[in-house]
């Protein structure tokens, strides 16, 4: 598919946020929302959702590669990210399916350009140069204490190469998912995601019925 060009019919929605804040649990329930509305919608995620693109997560979440370097650890990101876009997320949105996925450019903005201390103008370049004109139309940040994630994380099961990172590393990926959500309030729809679930998804109902209502279905 040709970059820059984005004929886009559907809706791209992203689901951000950090370890354990509750990603997975959030689009279980926004599959039953979408399908009670009729609306045709595939679920992805990153890095992976397609076949070479679940191969390098596991070379990403693989902690045999604790050195890995910074810069490999943000190419491999976006060659995930590259071959996602050019076989999953342009192909459906032209087909006017929505396309909701489990992370995606504000997560590398977060763990590569924050967390990783690459910084923004790197990632941007990538960003553009990979994208081109694409980006999500609406991003849900679901925003708790570091602590919280990391204790409902730990509790789930063995960590991966991300979730062994110090406490410093997580601060810095929270607080710039908050600032990128601060200066794109048009984009960005922040969940309080330390309330109980019923509470969780009492916001992402009333999220999505108001973006319902705005797109007049
Ligand atoms: N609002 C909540 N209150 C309490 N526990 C929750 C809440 N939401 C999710 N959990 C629990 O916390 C754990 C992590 O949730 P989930 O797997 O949905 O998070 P995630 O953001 O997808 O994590 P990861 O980044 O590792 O994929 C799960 O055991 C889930 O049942
Ligand atoms: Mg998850």
């Amino acid at each position: 598919m040709e970059k820059g060009v984005v004929l886009k019919k559907g809706l791209f929605v992203t689901v951000e946020g950090g370890e354990g804040a509750g990603k997975s649990t959030c689009l279980d329930y926004v599959k039953q929302l979408l399908e009670q509305k009729g609306i045709n919608a595939v679920f992805t995620r990153e890095p992976g959702g397609t076949e070479i693109g679940e191969d390098v997560r596991s070379i990403l979440l693989n902690k045999k590669y604790l050195g890995m370097s910074a810069d490999t650890e943000l190419l491999l990101m976006f060659a995930a990210r590259a071959e996602h876009i050019d076989k999953k997320i342009l192909p459906n949105l032209s087909d006017g399916k929505w396309v909701i996925s489990d992370r995606f450019t504000d997560a590398t903005y977060a763990y590569q350009g924050a967390g990783r201390e690459i910084g923004p103008e790197r990632v941007a370049l990538i960003e553009d140069w990979v994208q081109g004109e694409l980006r999500p139309d609406m991003t849900l940040l679901l925003d708790l204490p570091v602590e919280v994630g990391m204790e409902r994380a730990t509790k789930r099961g063995e960590l991966d190469r991300f979730e062994v990172e110090q406490m410093s590393f997580f601060e810095r990926v929270a607080a710039i998912y908050r600032q990128r959500a601060q200066a794109e309030p048009q984009r960005f729809r922040v969940v309080d995601a330390s309330k109980v679930i019923t509470e969780v998804h009492e916001q992402i109902k009333s999220i999505f019925e108001a973006k319902f209502s705005e797109l007049g279905i």
